[in-house]
């Protein structure tokens, strides 16, 4: 065989063996979305149309001009999001004055449970500049789909209303226009989530 051509197999068992672009949640590592898919997910519109804590009609055109940290979750989570919302008001902290161009996004894939009111208490516990959202179901799964994301009822067989909700972790970065940014999987230190968002913040500040 020439060598070209062992040199094209080997190339071929490579890339077969490389895992798709977009990989699923990963803990602790910045989801990077690179390659043709990565640009159709980026220029992906996320639209959605949601009820704030006020009981006010909220959709994704409110927020247009001002970047986004997008989480789903339920204020009944064991663990995952108060351990996710912990780190937002971390990084929000982190940031200083340069947190005043950021809105964290705090969706409920419950609102069964997540009334306004519990919400409301939940969120501001960890920042106050935390906007919690939800709606009804539909509104719930169409603002999922939009990111998306995932989420699952767990039934609790010995008790119906302690259910639990398996969903997506990570934490969507979202530009002013409204396209992903990145994602941060769980996990993700505080100081590798506020490094990259300066980052780009500056890199924005230049271009703009
Ligand atoms: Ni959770």
């Amino acid at each position: 065989m020439p060598p070209i051509s062992r040199i094209l197999l080997v190339l071929a068992a490579i890339l077969m063996a490389t895992p798709p672009a977009i990989a699923p949640v990963r803990a602790g590592t910045e989801i990077i979305t690179a390659g043709p898919e990565a640009k159709q997910e980026r220029a992906k519109p996320r639209r959605f149309l949601l009820t704030d804590t006020a009981g006010r009609a909220v959709t994704d055109q409110h927020f247009l001009g001002r970047y986004l940290l997008v989480y789903f979750g339920y204020t009944y989570c064991p663990d995952v999001c108060p351990t996710s919302l912990l780190t937002v008001s971390e990084v929000m902290e982190a940031l200083g004055d340069r947190a005043a161009s950021i809105t964290p996004v705090f969706i409920s894939v419950d609102p069964d449970r997540d009334t306004p009111e519990v919400l409301a208490e939940y969120a501001s516990a960890f920042d106050e500049r935390i906007v919690a959202l939800t709606g009804p179901k539909a509104y719930v799964d169409a603002a999922v789909a939009a990111y998306n994301a995932y989420y699952k009822i767990v039934p609790d067989p010995n008790s119906p209303e302690d259910y639990t909700v398996d969903h997506t972790a990570s934490l969507a970065f979202v530009a002013p226009d409204g396209r992903l940014i990145t994602r941060f999987g769980y996990g993700q230190t505080t100081e590798a989530i506020v490094e990259r968002v300066i980052e780009v913040l500056e890199a924005d500040a230049k271009v703009n």
